[in-house]
């Protein structure tokens, strides 16, 4: 496919911050695509350019592009690669390469006449069969660490989600929203109207004592209308740790500590899945927390730990460190890096939990600060993943991911 014009623009995401919006044209269509930025970002993630450095460096590579003449996704991304030509895309930075891989799948997808999620399911399979997954939404209700806007939370997991127990992504839409405002009444009767306001991911955020406060009124709205959901955590466990110790609430724990810590709650609250429960080199701790839970019914998802990086993947699943990956696609900053991360982990056998005989999962993530591209819900239905996770079910640029599922599902 043979590029016309790109063009490469500054726009802001839902913190207020610039990031990159890439727009490209060949000759019959034309197509967009944005990257959204993290706050809790790992340590091993591809590197981001400061935008305005970033249209310094379209400017001196925007001609080798259209000179080219390229196959598919692969040789694209391939050939960003090559001009950035280092490990983690530190001279013309993720964000730039990843704006411009997206923006050329869309484009290459409607060049095929094909939807971007077929094209992407067309990458990872050549049309062979994969895991088969009914998607779920992951919805994070409540909002702490880093991502907190409330000064008064004491809360130092990032995100306490939900995650209604159905096949069908429309009812667990619904049920999704139900509860979100079911919570909102709830917390504001308990809090006071001027207490509860929103996150970066449009969860609430309040002025929780710790953590268990927080689960505790999840947990009390789900048994108030008995609704069939579970409870998640991203737990963004770097983020308070510091010399050997995780710092919560004030005290000091040690891994173990804290591995008995999260035992307690996961078993207090039926607690399905756990996001980076220990700091991101830990990958033995990782492994620990499996404690006998059956396979389908305990999730632990590697976010900062693997980073979508291949070679992390590659050591999480010899450590036997997690069960399910988290992919976000401005980790590593292509497409086809991303898709053979997804493979390579369902390619790949867990063996951690009671009677397990499955292969690792992805779950697909937003990230905090997000732009009103929905490219993630094409990526979850296209490599069949485990999980969307794309924030509450409120503000528009979270809202458009799960709708866009919504509009997928009717397509097919
Ligand atoms: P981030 O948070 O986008 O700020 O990194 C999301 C997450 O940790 O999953
Ligand atoms: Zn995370």
């Amino acid at each position: 496919m043979k590029i016309f014009d790109i063009n490469l623009k500054i726009i802001l995401d839902s913190r207020g911050k610039e990031t990159l919006e890439a727009e490209l044209f060949s000759g019959d269509f034309s197509a967009k695509a944005s990257v959204p930025a993290g706050k809790s970002t790992g340590a091993h993630e591809a590197f981001v350019l400061e935008p305005k450095k970033a249209l310094e460096k379209f400017a001196e590579i925007k001609n080798e592009i259209l000179k080219k003449d390229f196959k598919n996704q692969e040789e694209f991304d391939n050939f960003l690669i090559a001009l950035d030509g280092t490990e983690n895309k530190s001279n013309l930075g993720a964000n730039l390469i990843l704006a411009l891989s997206l923006a050329f799948a869309r484009l290459k997808a409607k060049e095929e006449g094909k939807e971007l999620f077929q094209y992407i399911k067309q990458l990872i399979t050549n049309d062979q069969q994969l895991t088969t997954n009914f998607l779920k939404p992951i919805f994070n209700v409540i909002n702490g660490g880093s991502h907190s806007t409330n000064k008064k939370s004491k809360l130092d997991f990032q995100e306490f989600q939900i995650i209604p127990e159905t096949n069908d992504f429309g009812m667990a839409f619904s049920l999704g929203k139900i509860f979100y405002r079911k919570l909102g009444d709830h917390l504001r009767q308990k809090f006071g109207e001027e207490n509860v306001i929103l996150g970066d991911e449009a969860g609430y955020c309040a002025p929780f004592r710790n953590n268990e406060e927080a689960l505790e009124a999840i947990a009390e709205v789900i048994e108030k209308y008995n609704y069939p959901v579970r409870i998640g955590l991203d737990v963004a466990a770097s983020q308070f740790y510091k010399d050997g110790y995780y710092e919560i609430g004030g005290k000091k724990y040690s891994s173990a500590e804290l591995r008995e810590y999260y035992i307690k709650l996961a078993d207090t609250y039926n607690i399905l899945s756990i996001e980076d429960p220990f700091y991101e080199e830990s990958f033995d701790d990782f492994a620990a927390l499996f404690y006998g839970r059956a396979a389908n019914d305990f999730l632990i998802i590697t976010d900062d730990l693997t980073t979508t990086n291949p070679e992390r993947l590659k050591r999480a699943i010899e450590k036997k460190s997690g069960n399910a990956i988290l992919i976000k696609l401005n980790q590593i900053g292509t497409l086809t890096e991303t898709l053979k991360v997804a493979k390579l982990a369902y390619e790949s056998p867990t063996q951690n939990c009671v009677g397990d005989e499955n292969n690792w999962q992805a779950v697909v993530s937003h990230r905090s600060g997000e732009t009103m591209d929905d490219f993630i819900a094409d990526l979850a239905v296209g490599i069949n993943a485990w999980g969307l996770k794309a924030g509450a079910p409120a503000k528009p640029e979270r809202l458009i991911k799960y709708e866009r599922i919504l509009k997928i599902l009717n397509l097919k």
